[in-house]
């Protein structure tokens, strides 16, 4: 009895001293995939979480290091965070993610609010580092791991809603395209084990869940072998994963993100055009139009093989809506080879890109070897011709799509009027329809009736 009395007393102590932990997060879909893993961590070590900074003793800022600006919106937070911890003396800042990564302990000497630094790979031992910054040190974590993948881990969905989640399938990237830090910040590829991929996006259909995103730098080259008595079995690569996956219910969505151009393989495509709930839209990043850049860049395709990759998903899925990542402005880049961009953007007709400048970063190869030689208005002066072409472009492709009647994943309200819904179709376009009796979480088709450069609108077609 005495000794029931005890343990129930020092675990209340325990709970007592526990944090509440609010996890902020920036950069890929792999950093908020990453924070629902920490997320669960925490939670298993008896830790809760905060809905708001307000109500937090720790914030943990999971950080991108890709580009300057996105390292600079995090240190602009973190002196943010400062005065807080003046008013509320128990807050304290730890910073995860690729800039921990990255900066390692010089971020808690150049931060002297920091306290707590954890790299990728290191979230089982988040923990223990919070023990040690309660006994009054500062710690840090960031050895990079080859096999980390964290498949044991049921995350906890933050900020759901209830419909779509993202599953991590594999963590690293060896690529080594010159501009790029995410190698260094993410270290070696590893694939995650696929029954426990499968399992995890089964238990998201049981839940209620309609569509997953299976998330990894660079989805094509996943392979996964297993050794059962010392011996490897055939490996599973992409095609095969997404095979499972898709075959769990047809009416859970399936999308992917990222593609490397040059691991797109016709038995992907292949296989998405098997399977109807397998998402028609191909993140595929080309990075420059130039084959000159694209050398210097190490992405190790060219224009042409880029070019025979998009016919070849327009050959096999021609409903298929094709996206895009450009850097404007990289080293040595022309204005010949700046034209050949635009001239690419032209002839793909993308739906969506997600464009850039160039932004120099310390370890990579093009930091070590390549003058960062345009000025930075020249590089604003290329990247706003990019963004001003593929604004034509969207609108153009949208209206294209006036008339047309769309099967979508209705989501939830629209940001500007509680009377409208907004879902999105197959091809991941936004598509915005007056309510009726459409629910969240359910599919309506929805005919399109008017565009903006960003967004569909329509009206339900299916309404008996
Ligand atoms: N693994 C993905 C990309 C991940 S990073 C792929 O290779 O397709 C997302 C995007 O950020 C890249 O596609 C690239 O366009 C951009 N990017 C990466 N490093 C950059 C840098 N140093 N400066 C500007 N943009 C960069
Ligand atoms: Fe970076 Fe290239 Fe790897 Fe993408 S493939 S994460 S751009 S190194
Ligand atoms: Fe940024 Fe790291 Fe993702 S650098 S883009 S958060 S992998």
């Amino acid at each position: 009895m005495w000794g029931k009395r005890r343990i129930f007393a020092l675990y209340l102590y325990a709970y007592a001293h526990m944090e509440k932990i609010y996890i902020e997060t920036y950069g890929c879909q792999m950093n908020f995939a990453d924070s629902e893993v920490v997320g669960s961590i925490l939670g298993k070590a008896g830790h809760s979480l905060a809905t708001s900074v307000d109500e937090a003793d720790f914030v943990l800022i999971n950080t991108c290091a890709i580009r300057d600006n996105a390292e600079q919106r995090v240190r602009h937070r973190v002196r943010e965070l400062r005065a807080l911890q003046g008013r509320n003396r128990r807050l304290r800042i730890g910073i995860l993610g690729c800039m921990a990564e990255r900066l390692q302990s010089r971020l808690m000497a150049e931060e002297d609010n920091v306290s707590l630094v954890c790299g990728p790979d290191a979230y089982r031992r988040l923990p223990l580092l919070l023990e040690q910054v309660r006994d009054g040190q500062r710690g840090a974590e960031v050895e990079l791991s080859t096999t980390e993948t964290y498949a044991d881990i049921e995350p906890v969905r933050l900020a759901s809603n209830g419909i779509s989640a993202y599953i991590s399938i594999m963590r690293g990237c060896q690529n080594y395209c010159s501009y790029c830090v995410v190698p260094y910040t993410r270290g070696r590829e590893r694939s995650r084990d696929p029954q426990t991929i499968v399992a995890e996006a089964r238990d998201l259909f049981d839940k209620g869940y309609r569509e997953v995103t299976l998330l990894g730098q660079n989805v094509n080259s996943y392979s996964f072998a297993q050794e059962v008595a010392g011996v490897k079995e055939d490996s599973v690569g992409f095609p095969e994963l997404m095979e499972r996956v898709a075959s769990i219910d047809p009416q859970l969505r399936v999308r992917f993100a990222t593609s490397h151009p040059k691991d797109l393989s016709d038995a992907l495509l292949e296989v998405m055009a098997a399977h109807p709930n397998i998402c028609r839209c191909i993140h595929l990043p080309v990075q420059s139009g130039s084959n000159r850049m694209l050398k210097a860049m190490n992405r190790k395709y060219t224009v042409e093989w880029y070019l025979d990759r998009v016919d070849a998903i327009r050959r096999y899925m021609p409903d298929c809506s094709i996206t895009t990542d450009v850097i404007a402005g990289f080293c040595g880049e022309t204005l010949e080879d700046h034209e050949a961009t635009l001239e690419l953007f032209r002839r793909v007709r993308y739906d969506y890109a997600y464009m850039f400048k160039y932004s120099q970063r310390e370890g990579t190869y093009a930091a070590k070897h390549m003058p960062d030689d345009i000025a930075d208005e020249e590089k604003t002066r290329r990247l706003n011709e990019i963004i001003a072409l593929q604004g034509q472009i969207a609108l153009e492709n949208n209206r294209k799509e006036v008339g047309r009647e769309y099967e979508v994943l209705v989501e939830g309200e629209s940001h500007r009027s509680k009377e409208r819904l907004f879902g999105r179709n197959s091809q991941n376009k936004v598509l915005v329809f007056d309510r009726g009796d459409a629910v969240p979480g359910t599919y309506r088709r929805v005919k399109v009736t008017d565009c903006t450069a960003a967004t569909l609108l329509g009206e339900l077609a299916d309404i008996n």
